[in-house]
């Protein structure tokens, strides 16, 4: 058994998309073990993202990250990491494949609806930046 950290980011939420993304997790059996909505600060944003601090986009996604709530949820089952990338489809919404949330909803390669760990490594990481051990369900 695997788990993953999920967002539906600012755009998601704002543009009402939150129930959308949770119907396609549950329709695809991904296990849904802790939930929770908040606002980043932009600190928090910089804290999450850290790897990507040398990136030209930086600043603009820790903006982005912290101007508006996101929901994020810890997922479990088996190859869940892959198989929740694959329902996300590629981080540039015009590469991903048709029927995936961001093929369907993204607007910008920023904006694109929602974020996934894209390893155990950081899925241990993403997890513990967002959840205590009591908000995990299982
Ligand atoms: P995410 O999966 O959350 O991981 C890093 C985020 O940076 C990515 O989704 C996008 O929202 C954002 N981003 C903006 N520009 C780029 C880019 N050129 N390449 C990759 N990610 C980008």
């Amino acid at each position: 058994m695997e788990r993953t950290l999920s967002i539906i980011k600012p755009d998601g939420v704002g543009r009402g998309l939150t129930g959308e993304v949770i119907k396609r997790l549950e329709n695809s059996k991904m296990k849904i073990i802790a939930m929770k909505m908040l606002k980043m600060t932009e600190k928090q944003a910089q804290g999450f993202y850290a790897v990507h601090k040398e990136r030209p986009f930086f600043d603009s996604l820790t903006n982005f990250m912290s101007s508006g709530p996101v929901v994020v949820m810890v997922l479990e089952g088996e190859n869940v990491i892959l198989k929740y990338r694959d329902l996300m489809g590629a981080t540039n919404y015009k590469e991903a494949e048709e029927g995936t949330i961001r093929r369907d909803f993204a607007t910008d390669i920023e904006k694109n609806v929602v974020h996934g760990s894209d390893s155990q490594e950081s899925s241990d990481s993403e997890i513990g930046y967002f959840f205590n051990s009591f908000e995990i369900v299982n």
